[in-house]
């Protein structure tokens, strides 16, 4: 099973990946965290994504699409695997079908999970990161056991860079203008199902296992 995550920054689509990765046993690839991780081991990749994610900007597409065409072609995606983060634009979509085509295959589902830019604010600001695992709390809604430290790895909590609210309030823009067009075009598709990512995680994880079935 092929899936797609959409959704504004901060909609739950990193949270709601680990949860189908986790349930139908494929793996999760969010482009966010493998800049993360680049940005954190200090490699070129890195160096440059972070001049465009500090901004609030996408990185441009030749950074990102060969590594996606790459990554799905490893042999831990044999079965299907859950993009989270990308595409993020028409041409990485357009990238990614020509290349998944020429593989004999195609993308089973995108789904989008739908939250106004009123709740992401906020939702941004309560969210924290672990600095070594890449796992994520909220600190009203998942918090950790012990304030500021990671359960699964006992690492250290951070408000990532790009959390704050004015570089949220710019990712917001750049998702209308460049990510939302996409929307369209897996309706199009006939491959596009949307949830309600307002409602709790389990509810949203319900609507979306009702989709993708057992
Ligand atoms: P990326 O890491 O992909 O960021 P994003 O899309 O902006 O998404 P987020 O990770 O911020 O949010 P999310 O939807 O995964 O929400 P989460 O589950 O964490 O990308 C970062 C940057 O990298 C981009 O800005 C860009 O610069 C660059 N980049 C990445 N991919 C790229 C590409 N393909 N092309 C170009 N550039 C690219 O949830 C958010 C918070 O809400 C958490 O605290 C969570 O606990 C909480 N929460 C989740 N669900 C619920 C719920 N149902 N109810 C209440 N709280 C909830």
């Amino acid at each position: 099973m092929k899936i797609i995550m959409l959704g504004a920054p901060g909609a739950g689509k990193g949270t709601q990946a680990k949860k189908i990765a986790d349930n139908y046993g494929i793996p999760h690839i969010s482009t966010g965290d493998i800049f993360r991780a680049n940005i954190k081991n200090g490699t070129e990749l890195g160096r440059k994504a972070k001049e465009y994610m500090d901004q609030g900007l996408l990185v441009p597409d030749e950074l990102v699409v060969d590594l996606v065409v790459d990554r799905v072609q490893k042999d831990d995606c044999a079965k299907g695997y859950v993009l989270d983060g990308f595409p993020r634009t028409i041409p990485q979509a357009e990238a990614l079908d020509a290349a998944l085509t020429t593989l004999g295959t195609a993308v089973d589902y995108a789904i989008d999970v739908d939250v106004p830019d009123e709740n992401i604010v906020r939702r941004m600001s309560g969210r924290r990161a672990c600095v070594s695992c890449g796992a994520t709390y909220h600190i009203e809604h998942i918090p950790p056991v012990q304030e500021g430290i990671c359960d699964r790895c006992g690492s250290t909590l951070i408000l990532r860079d790009d959390d704050k609210p004015e570089t949220v309030t710019r990712r917001l823009e750049v998702y209308h203008a460049q990510t939302q067009p996409l929307i369209d075009y897996y309706s199009g598709k006939g491959i596009l199902r949307a949830v309600d990512g307002t409602k709790d995680m389990e509810a949203v994880f319900h609507e979306i296992t009702s989709i993708l079935g057992a």
